[in-house]
C-alpha cells in the first residue's frame, strides 16, 4: 500500500486547537486503507475495532451503510461513549487480558489503535488476531514505538509507574481493575520489535508507516501544528525513516497457507 502525501491531513474532520493535528494523521490513512480493504471485500465487510475507546476511529471513517463496525473496550464509560457515536454494529466489554472472544474467521479487517502497549499477552493476543480474521484479512496495530534501548525503556516504564496517575492500573498485574478507570503502559516498543511481534504472529507485513516526530506536544510545537509547511516536513522525514516516528502503523495481512518469508527490515516499509 502506498501512501499519498496529499491526503494524509487530518484537519476537518477533528475539531481541535490546531489545524494540522498530527496526532491524528493516521487516520485518514486508515479510512484510505479500509476503504480499499472494502473493495477487496466487496459487500458486507466487517471490522472489528479492538479497544475501542470513544469510538474516535470508527465515527472518523466514512465507510458505505453495508460496512459494520464492531468494538470492544474494558471499560463501560468507553463503550457509553463509543455507543453514543451510532457507528457500531456491536459494542463487547472485554478484558483484552483474557483474550477474544470470537470465532474464527469473523472479521475482514482488525484495528488496534494505540491499544497494543497496555497488554501484557501482546504477542498471544496477535495470534487471536489472526484467528479472528478471515484469509487476506488486513491488520492496522497503531502503537508508540521508542528508538531508545531497551535498557532504557525498562527504566521509562519504571518512571512512569512513578508518575502514573492514580487511576491508572497496570493490567499486568490484574488485579482490581474494575476500580480504575484506564489502563498505564507496560510495553515500550521498537520499530523492530512491533514488526516483528506481528509478523511473528503469522502476518505477512505489507506496510509500515511513521506519522510524527513528537509525541507529547510541547506548546511552542503545537503553534507549529497550525503549518502546513511542518505537516509535510514532518511527514517526509518520517516517511524516510519511520524509526525516527514516536508511532508507527504497522499493517499485516492473513496470508493464505503459504509460509510467510522472514525480511529483513528496510527503510520505510518492512515489506
Ligand atoms: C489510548 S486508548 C485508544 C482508544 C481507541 N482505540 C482510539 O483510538 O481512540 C486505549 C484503549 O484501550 C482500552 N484497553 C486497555 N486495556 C484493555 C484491556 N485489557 N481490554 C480491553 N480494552 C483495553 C482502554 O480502555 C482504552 O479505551
Amino acid at each position: 500500500m502506498s501512501r499519498n502525501t496529499t491526503t494524509v491531513l487530518a484537519f476537518g474532520k477533528i475539531k481541535d486547537t490546531v489545524r494540522y493535528r498530527l496526532k491524528f494523521a493516521h487516520f485518514p490513512y486508515l479510512e484510505r486503507a479500509l476503504e480499499s480493504e472494502r473493495v477487496r471485500c466487496g459487500q458486507g465487510m466487517t471490522i472489528l475495532d479492538v479497544g475501542c475507546g470513544p469510538g474516535n476511529i470508527a465515527s472518523f471513517c466514512s465507510m458505505p451503510g453495508d460496512v459494520k463496525w464492531f468494538g470492544l473496550d474494558l471499560w463501560e464509560h468507553q463503550l457509553a461513549q463509543a455507543a453514543a457515536k451510532h457507528v457500531y454494529a456491536g459494542l463487547f466489554q472485554v478484558n483484552l487480558v483474557d483474550g477474544l472472544p470470537f470465532k474464527e474467521d469473523s472479521f475482514d479487517a482488525v484495528v488496534c489503535n494505540e491499544v497494543l502497549m497496555y497488554l501484557p499477552n501482546a504477542a498471544e493476543l496477535l495470534q487471536q488476531f489472526h484467528r479472528v480474521l478471515r484469509t487476506n484479512g488486513a491488520l492496522f496495530v497503531y502503537n508508540p514505538i521508542t528508538w531508545l534501548p531497551n535498557i532504557f525503556a525498562g527504566a521509562r516504564r519504571r518512571l512512569r509507574s512513578i508518575h502514573q496517575e492514580r487511576r491508572s492500573i497496570s493490567l499486568d498485574c490484574q488485579t482490581d481493575w474494575k476500580n480504575a478507570t484506564r489502563a498505564c503502559r507496560i510495553t515500550y516498543y521498537s520499530l523492530r520489535s512491533l514488526v516483528e511481534q506481528v509478523r511473528s504472529a503469522r502476518f505477512e507485513i505489507t506496510d509500515v508507516a511513521g506519522f510524527r516526530i513528537f509525541r507529547n506536544r510541547i506548546r511552542a510545537m503545537t503553534r507549529l501544528e497550525d503549518y502546513r509547511w511542518y505537516y509535510r516536513l514532518t511527514e517526509s522525514i518520517v516517511n524516510r525513516f519511520p524509526r525516527l516516528a514516536a508511532d508507527i502503523m504497522v499493517v499485516g495481512r492473513k496470508a493464505g497457507s503459504q509460509p510467510i518469508e522472514r525480511r529483513a527490515l528496510s527503510g520505510r516499509a518492512a515489506a
